[in-house]
């Protein structure tokens, strides 16, 4: 794979030559569809303030990163859209690890390596023209040149993580002109592309968060080098890998030798495999994991725990990763669709107890999400269709347009993974994302809560069958009794039922598996949630607009529940 059409963002300190070399770059390249951007200048164009003004705010320079971010994300977009940019990046820019992983996944990074003896000469010159820098401000080229040593020494493991290391200065010590740089650097980014394979593009979803804002990177083959980069990032002294068993025989030792290579270092890397299945959602199992956290000796500012499975994995080992410590830091690697689509999103995490669904659990997000669709490769089949149920509720509850362009796949997707599944999977995360925003905690009513649409008869059903039915299997009947009772209400018109119902009558069910009406309703009056005016439900208005309702007349939850076994 060449680096023709990614964006090659230019990185390095100040006065490397980003900006007179990107110039020239993207004059070679106009044929090849490229134009030029200059971040810091895009900035300041888009906010009226110069840098040093924005500088000298109050959390000034936060909020300049922010802008930057911003403009990262809006940019690393148009590399999906076939708009390649060459991006001259601010000398700072690659110090957040999100910047650094939009550029990874968007683009290629070039590291303009300068000596501080030329970069300074060209700040000073830039300044002498009545630029202003205010991380450079000097009285003179001593001074200078210890604030961009000081800047140097501080980013420079940064810069090392560039794709490509490119030295301008020549063995004689000759001056090039950025022209002449500019065509050097095109002909060792051609040899790089020879030289390595360079990876697909991935997408990087911020997700603003009141206990810390984290991404959500998502792409093809992209978990062993992301986690990797995390890895080398946070450096930790230990780190813990949970999963479950069946997760740990598919992948387990090769997948962490590959991270290991990834990391260039040693790690010191400890597996702990849960059994899979909604079973090790219990108090046995948090408590098994906290002692081994306690025997491996965890310390919360030092070392890193990483989920790698289910929904089952994240929602046990987050919870025990919230208590360990008061907080541990936590990567999730989601390997099942609910996983990616849902469980591994929004911190919530939780165990069930006695015969409840997720009575004890916490928020607590992540620090980073890796999505890689390709794990769903070896999900069996019948767990990668529950999934789907997940899928198709973010359209009913907000999006006719997400609903349109996936519910007329459902056949396809029914047929099993294909790579296709990365756009469906970056969809669905877009809309949770929106959720988890609006509403990180579930408190204003009618928000976050939207999501569980379905999910009042979903754990109803669960609970019935004994755990037989996947969660997704009973998310699909939910989501239909759900409609049904829409239908029934007059809320939901006749003939957007009928669409609805045909899509999600769809979904395989496991025939084998028998309940009954009454085990269902019982279920539902344990229902956690359910207050003085009975259990809440998510009801729709219409494809894309659900409410939540209550006081609703249980002969009608009972004909749902009936509507919906006697076509199961
Ligand atoms: N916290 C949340 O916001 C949230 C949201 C949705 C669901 N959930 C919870 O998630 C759970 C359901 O999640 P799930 O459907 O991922 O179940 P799961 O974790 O039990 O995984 C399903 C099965 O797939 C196996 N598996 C996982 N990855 C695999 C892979 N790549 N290849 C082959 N096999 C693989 C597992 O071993 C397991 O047998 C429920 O407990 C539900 O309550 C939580």
């Amino acid at each position: 794979m060449t680096w023709r059409g990614r964006h090659i963002y230019l990185i390095g300190l100040p006065g490397a030559g980003k900006t007179s070399i990107g110039r020239e770059l993207a004059n070679s390249l106009t044929k090849s569809g490229y134009s030029f951007v200059d971040l810091d200048a895009e900035i300041i164009r888009r906010s009226g303030k110069s840098i040093s003004e924005m500088f000298q705010q109050p959390h000034g320079v936060e909020r300049f990163r922010d802008l930057e971010t911003n403009l990262l994300l809006e940019y690393a977009q148009l590399a999906f859209e076939q708009r390649p940019l060459i991006i001259a990046t601010g000398g700072g820019t690659p110090l957040r690890a999100v910047n650094r992983a939009l550029m990874r996944g968007s683009g290629v990074t070039v590291w303009i390596d300068v000596t501080v003896k030329q970069a300074a000469k060209y700040v000073m010159q830039s300044l002498l023209r009545g630029e202003t820098r205010p991380l450079l401000r000097a009285s003179n080229v001593e001074e200078l040149n210890d604030k961009l040593r000081a800047l140097h020494d501080e980013r420079l493991p940064f810069y090392e993580q560039a794709t490509l290391h490119f030295v301008t200065r020549s063995q004689r010590g000759d001056e090039h002109t950025p022209a002449e740089l500019a065509e050097e650097m095109l002909r060792a980014l051609e040899q790089m592309s020879r030289r390595i394979k360079l990876r697909s593009k991935f997408e990087i979803f911020p997700v603003r968060s009141a206990l810390g804002d984290y991404p959500v990177a998502i792409g093809n083959g992209i978990a062993a080098q992301e986690l990797a980069f995390a890895i080398r990032d946070q450096s930790p002294r230990r780190i813990v890998a949970i999963t479950d068993e069946n997760v740990a025989k598919l992948y387990g030792s090769k997948f962490y030798e590959r991270i290991s290579q990834e990391s260039k270092r040693a790690i010191d890397l400890h597996q702990i495999a849960i059994p899979a299945g909604e079973s090790s959602k219990s108090q046995k199992t948090l408590f098994d994991l906290l002692d081994s956290f306690q025997q491996l000796d965890l310390r919360r500012k030092t070392d890193l725990i990483i989920t790698i499975g289910g929904g089952v994995v994240s929602d046990v080992a987050g919870l025990a990763a919230s208590m360990y410590g008061r907080g541990m830091s936590l990567i999730h690697v989601p390997t099942t669709l609910i996983g990616q689509v849902d469980a591994a999103l929004g911190g919530k995490t939780a165990i069930d107890h006695n015969n409840k669904k997720n009575p004890i659990g916490t928020f607590f997000p992540p620090r980073l999400v890796i999505i890689d669709p390709l794990f769903l490769k070896t999900l069996p089949k019948r767990e990668l269709q529950a999934g789907l149920a997940e899928v198709l509720k973010y359209g009913l509850i907000g999006s006719r347009d997400y609903w349109q362009r996936h519910a007329k796949t459902i056949r396809r997707l029914l047929r099993g993974f294909d790579p296709g599944f990365e756009i469906l999977i970056r969809d669905a995360v877009r809309e949770k994302i929106r959720y988890i925003e609006q509403d990180e905690f579930e408190r204003a009513n009618g928000v976050r809560e939207l999501l569980n649409f379905g999910h009042t008869f979903a754990h109803a059903f669960e609970s019935a069958s004994d755990y037989k039915l996947l969660h997704g299997e009973a998310v699909a009947l939910g989501m239909r009794a759900s409609a049904w009772l829409s239908y029934e209400l007059k809320m939901l018109p006749d003939a957007e039922w009928r669409e609805i119902e045909q899509v999600l009558g769809r979904l395989p069910m496991p025939q084998e598996i028998e309940f009954s009406v009454d085990a269902v309703m019982a279920a539902l009056s344990q229902d956690k949630k359910r207050g003085a005016r009975g259990s809440r439900f998510v009801l729709l208005e219409g494809i894309g607009r659900a409410v939540v309702a209550s006081d609703i007349d249980p002969k009608k939850v009972s004909e749902a529940v009936e509507f919906v076994l006697a076509t199961f």
